[in-house]
């Protein structure tokens, strides 16, 4: 049996799409394991869902470092450490910079709740619904040394309702983002994603079922 990809998540809050994986990884549609949850939350709910899940946790807090560059080399001590081979940020709310990237170059993903390039950056549920746009969604994609300008691999539309508000629109996003990074963290595993010029060619391509730009949702 060959090697099981390892896996490395970054996170910050809650954990629903570390959950989303985990799970997913328990039950073999994503063949790999997460061996790493780096945390720089010290209070975050995705630490408790790694310790249920039998994943070491490290919590590097962002705070005690007084420079950038000594917390991501931090990261990267304890990614290494894991011997990870793929880094998932999985609701990261630091911007990621070179210092990891070199380290792991082409191999760190994230998943961001808009449709890439519309609303890069934070609080980007309401930055839809203020736009007055009628479809939003979620993005996975390679992360790139510019703040979610990546390769995008997947990307799942929902629409926006008239009466839709930021957690509404929030709410209906993660039910797509719970399917979409898993799909994207197995065509890595795979070994089915190339990256030219700056888009992600997926090879052998997917079945028509199963398609990459998902509307309706993925099953
Ligand atoms: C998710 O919506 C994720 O897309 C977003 O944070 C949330 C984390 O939820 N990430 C970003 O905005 C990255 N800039 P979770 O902790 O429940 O997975």
């Amino acid at each position: 049996m060959s090697k099981k990809l390892r896996i490395g998540a970054l996170a910050s809050g809650g954990g629903t799409n570390l959950q989303a994986i985990i799970d997913r990884c328990a039950d073999g549609s994503v063949e790999a394991e997460i061996v790493v949850l780096i945390c720089n939350n010290p209070g975050a709910g995705a630490i408790a869902r790694a310790e249920k899940a039998g994943i070491e946790t490290v919590t590097i807090d962002h705070r005690s470092f007084d420079d950038r560059t000594d917390f991501d080399k931090a990261i990267v001590a304890a990614l290494q450490q894991a011997e990870v081979d793929l880094v998932v940020l999985a609701g990261f709310m630091r911007i990621v910079t070179e210092t990891i990237l070199d380290s792991f170059p082409n191999r760190v993903l994230n998943i961001h709740p808009a449709l890439l390039p519309s609303f890069p950056g934070l609080h980007v549920q309401q930055k839809a619904l203020d736009y007055g746009a009628r479809f939003s969604g979620c993005t996975v994609h390679f992360v790139d040394s510019g703040v979610d300008t990546g390769p995008i691999i997947i990307q799942a539309v929902v629409p926006i309702f008239d009466d839709d508000t930021e957690d509404s629109l929030a709410a209906k996003i993660l039910v797509q983002e719970h399917k979409i990074y898993p799909r994207a963290i197995q065509l890595f595993a795979e070994g089915r994603l190339r990256i030219e010029n700056r888009r992600v060619i997926i090879d052998p391509p997917l079945a028509n079922e199963d398609v990459a730009l998902i509307n309706p949702p993925l099953r």
